[in-house]
């Protein structure tokens, strides 16, 4: 037997190729399964990054080109999965370039249907209780890059400014308070909203893992490392890495969220999320401001 290394056996193509498991005969749900992969892994790629970072031994982070390269890749992944959203639309218009390239030819007009709403409400159902809300990797992005007290609900900023408990400020991070079933639509307090089964089981999970990142990036996390190293050194590339954050921060927290909740809208209109909750107003970005470096 030939001991030659494949290039199938090096990046695991069965292996990946296997990984898709649909719940339903809709031919869509291939595309969700597949689409919510690539967005993990793009996840464990910014992880990867922001792990080198932020890493003690090697204290990249002490010097400021480190923080472009590293938040530069970061963005540019961030950027693509912004990008890639119209896959999972319903519609979208897939020759809009036909136009430069064949001369204003008309199917640059043409929008087409890149994943099918009506499957989805229907094989949907089958996927209760799990809900891309239940990523783990996106929650350690962002622990990984603000204070806890960045990640808190709107509503309990104010009751929790002085507070240093970890274990506090984590029980009241604004997500904490996503995934809440709606009964009453005049309702709308997160308080009074029982959790649904998807965050219950998220932080069945999750919780204890979670509570370590943070006692972990307390001291470490993106904002903590430029507020002790970079404001420091000479401003002109202090300067530089403060506008790699702030774009950072508006790619995530606004470009990033805003697509995906134009996402949910053109899926679920105004219907309830996964298992009956308030997806409206916690996926809003403006109703539920996240920001990592205020
Ligand atoms: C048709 C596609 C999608 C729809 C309709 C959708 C819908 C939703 C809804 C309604 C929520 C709020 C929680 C809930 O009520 O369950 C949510 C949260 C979330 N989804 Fe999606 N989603 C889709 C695709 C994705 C993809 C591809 C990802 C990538 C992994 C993703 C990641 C998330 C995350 C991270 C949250 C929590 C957001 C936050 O805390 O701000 N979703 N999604």
């Amino acid at each position: 037997m030939s001991d030659k290394l494949s290039y199938w056996d090096y990046v695991g193509v069965d292996t990946l190729l296997n990984l898709q498991k649909p719940k339903t005969d809709f031919e869509d749900e291939h595309i969700f399964i597949i689409y919510h992969q690539i967005s993990e892994l793009f996840f464990r790629l910014i992880i990867n990054e922001l792990k080198l970072l932020t890493d003690d031994n090697k204290k990249e982070f002490l010097d400021y080109r480190n923080w472009i390269k590293r938040l530069g890749r970061v963005i540019n992944n961030f950027n693509i999965l912004t990008n890639s959203i119209s896959i999972l639309m319903p519609e979208f218009s897939v020759f809009s370039k036909a136009h430069q390239i064949l001369n204003d030819s008309e199917i640059s007009t043409i929008s087409v249907s890149c994943f099918d709403n009506q499957q989805f409400l229907k094989f949907r159902q089958a996927l209760v209780p799990a809900s891309g809300f239940q990523s783990f990797q996106y929650r350690t992005i962002e622990i990984m890059s603000t204070q806890l007290q960045n990640l808190v609900h709107p509503s309990k900023k104010d009751d929790l400014k002085n507070e240093n408990d970890i274990e506090n400020i984590y029980q009241n991070l604004y997500w904490k308070y996503g995934a809440r079933i709606v009964k009453d639509d005049n309702l709308s307090n997160p308080d009074l909203l029982e959790k649904a089964e998807t965050l219950i089981e998220f932080e069945n999970k999750y919780d204890s893992y979670f509570l370590d990142l943070a006692k972990e990036y307390e001291n470490k996390n993106l904002l903590s490392l430029y507020q002790k190293y970079i404001t420091d050194i000479n401003s002109e590339n202090s300067k530089k890495v403060r506008d790699v954050l702030k774009y950072y921060d508006t790619i995530v927290n606004r470009h990033y969220k805003g697509v995906h909740y134009g996402l949910a809208y053109a899926h679920l209109k105004d219907t309830t999320g996964t298992g009956g909750t308030n997806w409206h107003q916690y996926l809003s970005i403006s109703k539920n401001e996240i920001s990592f470096f205020e």
